[in-house]
């Protein structure tokens, strides 16, 4: 831990409420002195190794910290909270400058977060919003919000639904209901594919039709886990369509996807001819590979590369006694205050795409996903 801690977590905060009030404002920091240099150790707090987008979102952040000689130390909690905490209390008291949390329960995090605000370290909530406290400093991530329009604009699209009177039989899926992003998710999303139920264009038939975006946790699969949504999906299916079939199905992201897909399969239907229309989000290569397939429909592409490199730019901006840059200061109110944010655009995915964007720009190797 860099000796001038205490006092650079102060003249930070003093740089932060500066930055607030006025909008791209220097931090409060004397050219040449105090902030520069005293950041020296980043501890990475990611939620869990299941799920490979949070594989290379720690690695490629640790290996950027790394090459620019910052100490790092990187764990994963296997999505438990408790573990996720004591990670966290850890890397404080080894003397972490500055914590980038992607945390799996947003709400639970106050108490350690103390800690850290006591030790005077900056915290970074990494992808997903920190809930409930005021020391968390800074938040990057990708346009929540846009990111299920994208999924809800795919649908209107293929359906032609400004033209087509339909009815189509959805079947709509959140996220887990601890995660902030997963209500972003499903309102973008919601706003889009709701005129249209009104409409009576698009029914869903199993009535898991959340009446609000704030009902959204109502259809949610904790934990973001493939298998609780198969489960989900094979219910509804034995259910609600022994007589029907299902039109599409809005998944916020690939791991349900992935697991409404075996679903799918088990139930009989067959790729490129009674397939639903299925969304998904991260570019995850199972799912990449269930898009060559015709078996996913759209992802919505979330490089994640660019997410690490715009947290190591803020890093490097503390470091040097600036202001690491927001684009966005309206937001992400957790509850105790509008965390400046920076959020990058996500972008769709479909089959044709896949060589374009995602290979071609090094995502995935052609290996990756069979091609
Ligand atoms: C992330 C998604 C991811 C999901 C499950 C969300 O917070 O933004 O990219 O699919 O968590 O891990």
């Amino acid at each position: 831990m860099s000796v001038t801690k205490k006092l650079l977590g102060l003249t930070l905060a003093g740089g932060l409420i500066m930055g607030l009030a006025a909008c791209d404002a220097p931090a409060d920091t004397p050219a040449g002195e105090a902030a520069g240099g005293d950041i020296e150790s980043v501890g990475i707090s990611m939620p869990t190794r299941e799920l490979e987008r949070w594989i290379n979102d720690g690695e490629q952040l640790k290996a950027n910290l790394d090459d620019a000689g910052y100490t790092t130390d990187l764990q994963y909690a296997e999505n438990d909270t408790d573990t996720q905490i004591s990670q966290i209390q850890n890397q404080i008291a080894s003397g972490a400058d500055v914590l980038v949390i992607a945390a799996i329960d947003g709400s639970v995090l106050s108490p350690v977060l103390q800690d850290a605000a006591d030790e005077g370290i900056t915290v970074i909530a990494y992808d997903r919003l920190i809930n409930g406290t005021p020391n968390v400093d800074y938040y990057a991530t990708f346009d929540n919000y846009l990111v299920g329009q994208l999924q809800g604009q795919y649908i209107v699209e293929q359906l032609d639904l400004d033209n087509q009177e339909g009815p189509f039989n959805l079947e709509p899926f959140a996220g887990s209901p601890d995660d902030n992003n997963a209500k972003f998710f499903f309102s973008g999303a919601w706003d889009v594919l709701k005129p249209y139920i009104d409409e009576g264009k698009l029914v869903v038939k199993s009535g898991n039709e959340p009446t609000s975006n704030d009902d959204w946790a109502s259809v949610g699969i904790q934990g973001w886990e493939s298998a609780g949504a198969q489960d989900e999906m094979e219910n509804r299916l034995a259910s609600f369509y022994t007589d029907d079939k299902v039109d599409v199905v809005l998944s916020p992201n690939d791991s349900l996807a992935q697991g409404i897909s075996e679903a799918l399969v088990s139930n009989g239907y067959t790729p490129g001819s009674d397939w639903p229309i299925l969304t998904g989000q991260d570019a995850d290569k199972a799912s990449v590979i269930n898009i060559l397939a015709d078996k996913q429909s759209m992802t919505v592409w979330k490089d994640t590369r660019k997410l690490g490199e715009q947290v190591f730019t803020m890093i490097e901006s503390l470091k040097a006694g600036d202001e690491p840059e927001v684009n966005d200061e309206e937001t992400y109110d957790n509850g105790e205050k509008v965390v400046p944010s920076y959020l990058l655009q996500p972008e769709v995915v479909v089959k044709d795409d896949v060589q374009t964007k995602l290979i071609d720009s090094g995502f995935l190797t052609a290996g990756d996903v069979g091609l």
